[in-house]
C-alpha cells in the first residue's frame, strides 16, 4: 500500500491512503463529530487526507513567523492565474480578481453585483443545499431549472426559468454550479458556450461556483465559465478549499470576465479583508505547489468512483449510479429501493452510515442520498457493505 510521506523529494502517495480509521477518529472537525463513533461518516464535503506538503510548509511557516494579521497582495490571484493557465489554458488579469471570505460568502457577494433584493436567482436542481439557503437570506428569490434526467443542464428547462425569472420585473442571476454539486457532472465547453449565449438573449447575469473545478479527473477537460466565447461579463468563484481540504482555512478568489471587471470592483475592501490571511497562504501555496498532490488525488479519486461502482453492483444493485468526474461526490438514486423519500434515514439508523439526505438538495433530490467517497478504500467498502446489509 502507497502512503502518504510528508519528504518533499518524494512524489506523492495516494493521499486516500495515508489514514485510517482510528486516526480519523481523533479529528474534531464536523464530518467526524457530527455523529456517534459507531457511525462512518461518508457526508460533508471534507476528504479523509493529509495536508499537502507545500501547504502545510507554508502554513507553519506562517505561524512560526506569527504572520497571523489580515491578508493582503495578489499572491493568490496569481497562483489560480498561473494554475488555470496550466491546466485549463485558461488566464486572467490579478486585477479583475478579488480576495473573498470563503466560496459561498463569495457567490452572495458577486450576486450582490448583478441583483438587487426581490431579484431572481436561477439555480440548476438538485444543487448544493446553500444556494437556497444563502441567495434567499439574502433576499433574492430561488427560481429552479431541475436538470435533464441525464443530469446535464436541460436548456429548455433553463430557458423557461430566466422566462419566469425576467417575467417578476427586475433582473436576474443564474448561479452556475460548474462543475456541478452533488452530481459530479462536468459541464463542457459546448454547454457553457450555450449557457452564455441564452444568458446573453435574456440578459441574464451568470455567477459561476468553480469551487470543485481543480478536482475534474485526469481525461476530462474542466472549462472556466469565463474561458467560453459569451462569457466575459460573468463572475467566477474558484477556490482551493475542496481540491486541497482547505475548508477549515477560509479564503476564496473572485475572478471577473474583463467586461464584469468593473462590476468586481465594487466589492467593498471590508469583505476581501474578512478572508483569513492563513486561508489565502494555505490556497496560494494549494494552487502554486499543490499540482503533484492534487495528480496523485485525482488518481486515488478515480479509483474509488471504480470501487464505489463495484461495491453498489455487488451490494445495492438497485441503486442509481452513474461516476462522474468532477468532485469526490456521489449521487445515488436510492427510488427503486422503496426506502421513501429519505433513504439517507434509513442507512443512519440501519446501517450506521451517515450520507447527505437529497431533500435538501431541491426538486429531484427527494429519494436520492449524497455520497462523499474522498475516504480510505477500506472505508468505502465497509460503509456500502453496511449499507448492503441494512436492505436485506
Ligand atoms: C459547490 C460548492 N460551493 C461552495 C462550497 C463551500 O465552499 P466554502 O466552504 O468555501 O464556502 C461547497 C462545499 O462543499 C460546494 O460544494
Amino acid at each position: 500500500m502507497s502512503v502518504t510521506t510528508n519528504d518533499p523529494t518524494e512524489a506523492p502517495g495516494n493521499p486516500l491512503r495515508g489514514l485510517d480509521l482510528q486516526r480519523l477518529r481523533e479529528r474534531t472537525s464536523e464530518k467526524w463529530r457530527a455523529y456517534p463513533a459507531d457511525v462512518l461518516p461518508l457526508w460533508v464535503a471534507e476528504m479523509d487526507v493529509l495536508l499537502a506538503e507545500p501547504i502545510a510548509k507554508a502554513v507553519g511557516d506562517a505561524v512560526a513567523a506569527g504572520d497571523t494579521g489580515y491578508p493582503s497582495g495578489t499572491a493568490y490571484a496569481e497562483a489560480v492565474a498561473a494554475f488555470a493557465a496550466e491546466r485549463w489554458n485558461w488566464t486572467f488579469e490579478a486585477s479583475h480578481a478579488t480576495l473573498l471570505p470563503d466560496v459561498s460568502l463569495g457567490f452572495v457577494e458577486l450576486l450582490k453585483l448583478v441583483t438587487r433584493r426581490d431579484d431572481a436567482v436561477i439555480v440548476n436542481s438538485p444543487v448544493y443545499p446553500p444556494f437556497y439557503h444563502f441567495c434567499t437570506i439574502n433576499g433574492r428569490k430561488v427560481i429552479e431549472a431541475p436538470l435533464g434526467e441525464d443530469g446535464r443542464i436541460d436548456f429548455a428547462a433553463l430557458a423557461a426559468a430566466f422566462e419566469l425569472a425576467l417575467g417578476r420585473g427586475g433582473r436576474a442571476a443564474y448561479l452556475l454550479c460548474n462543475p456541478h454539486n452533488p452530481t459530479g457532472t462536468v459541464h463542457t465547453a459546448t454547454e457553457l458556450a450555450r449557457v452564455a449565449r441564452l444568458a446573453a438573449d435574456y440578459g441574464v447575469r451568470v455567477v459561476s461556483d468553480e469551487a470543485h473545478a481543480p478536482l475534474v479527473g485526469h481525461g476530462t477537460t474542466f472549462t472556466p465559465y469565463l474561458s467560453v466565447p459569451g462569457g466575459e461579463n460573468g463572475l467566477a468563484v474558484l477556490s482551493a478549499a475542496k481540491a486541497w481540504n482547505l475548508a477549515g482555512m477560509h479564503a476564496a478568489l473572485g475572478v471577473a470576465g474583463p467586461e464584469a471587471a468593473e462590476d468586481l470592483s465594487r466589492v467593498p475592501g471590508e469583505m476581501s479583508h474578512r478572508a483569513s490571511h492563513l486561508g489565502a497562504i494555505s490556497h496560494t501555496a494549494a494552487f502554486r505547489d499543490g499540482g503533484p498532490w492534487l495528480d496523485a488525488l485525482l488518481t486515488g479519486l478515480a479509483e474509488q468512483r471504480a470501487l464505489l461502482a463495484d461495491l453498489l453492483a455487488e451490494h445495492l444493485p438497485a441503486v442509481g449510479y452513474t461516476p462522474q468526474p468532477g468532485t469526490y461526490l456521489a449521487w445515488l438514486d436510492c427510488r427503486a429501493l422503496g426506502l421513501g423519500d429519505d433513504p439517507a434515514e434509513h442507512f443512519l439508523e440501519r446501517g450506521r452510515v451517515a450520507l447527505n439526505s437529497g431533500i435538501p438538495f431541491g426538486t429531484g433530490g427527494k429519494g436520492h442520498v449524497r455520497l462523499n467517497y474522498a475516504t480510505t478504500p477500506e472505508i468505502l467498502t465497509e460503509a456500502v457493505e453496511r449499507m448492503g446489509a441494512s436492505i436485506r
